[in-house]
């Protein structure tokens, strides 16, 4: 039960799908970066940006860039979502007061990485969780990562749906190492993590 003091309690409040202990590991690694970016593909209402953004406001206050189109979309869990959800996620923002640290881009991921001029040091994947939705991210964001950097995967446990099978294929194609589970997320370092 979090104390009425602690900032992260808040966050049970926030629509989404992502645990306490997930909450606590997402915003204990985005105060590890020091430098760069964290990007985080799949927002939803901004229960994972919020401690992503407070972990990084904790630390050192590296901007979290927060990429979904924010249209109708429907998750591989039957899940629906859509443009409702961006103004949900801007009355988060605002009330929480994290908007200093917050780059909201309404953009498929793929559109993005490309010319993306920042290092990316932590990487928090969770949104079109089928095979190609998963790989289709990961291959726009790995060459934009930083020789030490950590991808953190929503739903990652589960063998019927895509981000299991991805770190498979990563972990086997080496450069990639499994640092931790927590909950249903799985954490991949590259080089020593987002801290190094
Ligand atoms: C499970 S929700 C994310 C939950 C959120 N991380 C939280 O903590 O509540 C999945 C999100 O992925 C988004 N999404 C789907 N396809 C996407 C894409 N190609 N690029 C970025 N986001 C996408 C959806 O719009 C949806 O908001």
């Amino acid at each position: 039960m979090p104390l009425p003091s602690d900032p992260l309690g808040e966050l049970a409040a926030i629509e989404g799908s992502v645990s306490e202990a997930e909450i606590r590991h997402l915003h204990r690694l985005a105060a590890q970066v020091k430098d760069g970016c964290i990007v985080e593909i799949g927002c939803f209402r901004g229960r994972s940006t919020a401690a992503l953004a407070m972990g990084s406001l904790a630390g050192a206050g590296v901007p979290v860039y927060c990429i979904d189109p924010q249209e109708e979309f429907v998750g591989i869990y039957g899940g629906k979502f859509g443009p409702e959800d961006r103004g949900k996620f801007f009355e988060v923002m605002l009330r929480l007061r994290l908007y200093p640290v917050i780059r909201l881009v309404n953009l498929s991921s793929e559109w993005l990485s490309e010319a993306w001029p920042i290092p990316v040091r932590l990487l928090w994947i969770d949104g079109d969780h089928r095979h190609e939705g998963v790989r289709r991210d990961i291959d726009c964001w790995l060459p934009k990562l930083h020789h030490d950097a950590t991808i953190v995967f929503d739903d990652a446990l589960d063998p019927g749906i895509g981000p299991y099978h991805v770190i498979e294929e990563l972990v086997a194609a080496g450069g990639l190492t499994r640092a931790a589970v927590v909950g249903k997320t799985a954490t991949l370092i590259k080089g020593g993590g987002c801290g190094a």
